[in-house]
Formats: C-alpha cells, structure tokens, sequence
C-alpha cells in the first residue's frame, strides 16, 4: 500500500520566518547568527522583489544600464584576449536579472554569445530574471554549474547576503553570538566554547566586547570559484561592499524601505547583509588556484574601464543627459556608491591581465 502525502489543509497559512525561528530556539536554544541570518535571508528573498525604489534597497544595475554594460564589455575584453575560447557566462544572485540583460547585449556586440547560468536560490526572483534573460539554466549552487567550460563570472552584491558568523570577547574569552529570545524579542546572546584559538594573534587581544566577524560560506564559494578558474580557465569579477581584513567591528545589518532597520527584529522581512571581507575573499580564491586583482574602489575601476566615454554616448540624447549624469555620479563619486564598493577581479592562471587593475 502506498501512502499519500500529507496535504496541507485548505487555508491553512504557512508558518512565518520569526515563527519557525522562534520554535527551533525554544526547543534547542540560541541559535548562531548564521542560522538566523540565513533562514531570515531565505525567506526575504523567497517571498518577495525587493529591489528599486518601490521596495528596500537599490543596486548599481537598477541605477543605470552602464553599470552591466561596462561589466560585459570587460569580460569581453578578457575572453577576446585570451583567444576567443568556448565559455560559459555565470551569475551569482542576479537579482531580477538586469545586469545579466545589459551585460549579455554588451557581449553580443563584442561576439560573444555564451550560454548563461543563473545561481540563484529565490523562485519569485528566478521568474523575473527569466523574463529579462531567456534560455538561461538556473542552479542552486555554484558546484552544479557544469565543469567544462571557462567561466565568465559575476557577482554584484551577492557575497554580502551569505550568513557570516560573530565572534565576541566576552568575560571569559572569545565566543560566539547567537540569537536568543527575551521576552518574546529576538536578542544577540554569547554561547557555545571558547572559541580563542581560532582568533588571528592580530585581533586576540581587542578590547572586551569587541566584534569580529567571520564568512565561511564566502570563503566556500570564493574557494571553488578558484578552483574552476584554475581548473577550466575564465575569469571573475566580485562587486561589493566591504573592506579588507582581519578586522574588528560589527557590520550585521538590515535594511528596510531604504532605511536602516534593527537586524533581529521581524527576521524574513528585512535584507540582512554584512559588509565582505575581501582580503578574506581573495585568499580563498588564491587556495583555489586564481590568480586576484585588487580589491579597487568601484569608482575608480569604472572610470579606468571607460565609463565616462560610455556615459558620454548615451548622455548625447537630450532627453537623458539628466539621468545618465545624475547615474554616472551615483556609481562612481566617493561619496555615493564609487568608494564604499569594491571590485576585486580573479583570473585562471594564464588568462590575460584584467583591464583597470593595475
Ligand atoms: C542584493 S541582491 C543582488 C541582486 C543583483 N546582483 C543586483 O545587483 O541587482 C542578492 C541576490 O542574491 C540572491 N541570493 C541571496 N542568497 C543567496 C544564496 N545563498 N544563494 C544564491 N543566491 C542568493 C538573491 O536572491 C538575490 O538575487
């Protein structure tokens, strides 16, 4: 006899983000920041678009279609110098798909036309990207992406949203924060073993209450990505925002209708981030096999890959010199997105030297 699976009963609501968080606390204790921020970004992400003016946050491609353009044509530059190889184009967490659309169009002109592969674990984002990019094989994970090919790769405000684990000096030595419950209220407890031999010798000794924080989920994918370049040949471009470490300080943070918002309240409900180590993520693709380039200020990289002459030729039409100024600004002043983010290039050993790094 077989037995049917249980149907849910008609109505019935699924159980919120805060809700199961909350039963697996209760039955098991506090859990890490990574479960919590990995069950609150899986959620936020499954249930809604949160990208543009009318949801949470803005990203560079949702400013101006130079941002992919420019991208494209870099990847372009790199695969036509390394002698027009086979290869395939990859993207991580791509959004609604944007970037890909302008990159790709950028690429064509360039004639390159490579099969493109989406890694993207959000169904309502999967189904946006597809309606801006057709015929591209969507994955959940990175390792699924097939082996054969080089790869051209883009990662734009993807390696901020992976979980990160916190690592605090409390009375009795360095621990890790999790997330308890205190009266009903989501709050950062310190639990687990001591956890000081782990620490680099640079950090041990920071003062009591001091925050360090950890990403091994980037450093996973950051590795493999090493070694596929390696391995395959190809090239990657990561764009993000963060800083280069071993580093003290907290930087766990949520945003919510394009405010600050506080990161453990209404888990699921809110874009939970963490700034990118990128000396972190630059040594893991080098124990991978690439070879790295920078990080550099995404301004600065922009610029020395010919953004301004970009913007010159679109900016020509009236009707959108406006926009594409105000656009080129927003992606490259200091004081808006050109500092705070960062470009960091990975090359299999023998591709050529990426444009803009030195
Ligand atoms: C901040 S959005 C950036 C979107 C896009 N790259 C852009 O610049 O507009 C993060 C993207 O990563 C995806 N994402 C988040 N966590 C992921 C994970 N663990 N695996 C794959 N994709 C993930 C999200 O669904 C979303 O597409």
């Amino acid at each position: 006899m077989t037995r049917a699976s249980p149907e849910p009963a008609p109505g019935a609501a699924a159980l919120t983000c805060a809700e199961v968080l909350r039963a697996a606390i209760l039955l098991d204790g506090p859990v890490p920041i990574s479960h919590f921020m990995a069950a609150a970004n899986a959620h936020y992400y499954a249930t809604r678009d949160p990208l543009g003016t009318a949801g949470d946050f803005v990203t560079a491609p949702e400013i101006s279609q130079m941002f992919g353009e420019m991208i494209g044509l870099w990847l372009a530059d790199l695969w036509d110098r390394a002698g027009r190889p086979p290869c395939r184009y990859v993207e991580l967490g791509p959004g609604r798909g944007t970037l890909a659309a302008d990159a790709l169009r950028a690429m064509k002109t360039a004639g390159l036309v490579p099969p493109v592969h989406f890694v993207e674990t959000s169904p309502l984002l999967a189904a946006a990207q597809a309606e801006r990019v057709s015929g591209a094989s969507r994955h959940a994970i990175l390792a699924d992406v097939p082996d054969d090919l080089p790869l051209l790769v883009v990662a734009n405000e993807f390696f901020d949203a992976l979980p990160i684990r916190q690592l605090i000096r409390a009375a009795g030595g360095w621990r890790e924060r999790h997330v308890g419950l205190v009266d009903g209220l989501f709050l950062p407890t310190v639990g687990g073993p001591p956890l000081d031999a782990i620490l680099p010798d640079a950090l041990r000794d920071a003062a009591p209450g001091s925050i360090v924080e950890t990403c091994p989920a980037a450093a996973a994918v950051a590795r493999l990505l090493g070694e596929r370049l390696a391995a395959r040949g190809g090239a990657a471009i990561v764009v993000d925002y963060g800083y280069s470490g071993p580093a003290v300080g907290e930087t766990l943070q949520a945003v919510s209708r394009h405010a600050p918002a506080n990161p453990f309240e209404a888990p699921g409900e809110r874009d939970l981030t963490a700034h990118v180590d990128f000396a972190m993520l630059a040594e893991a693709a080098r124990a991978g096999g690439a070879e790295t380039h920078g990080p550099l200020a995404q301004g600065e990289w922009l610029r020395r890959i010919g953004i301004e002459a970009r913007a010159a030729a679109l900016a020509n039409r009236p009707d959108r010199t406006a926009e594409i100024v105000a656009a080129l600004a927003r992606l490259t002043a200091p004081d808006q997105m050109g500092a705070l983010f960062k470009a960091l290039a990975l090359t299999a050993p023998g591709w050529p030297h990426p444009e803009g790094f030195a």
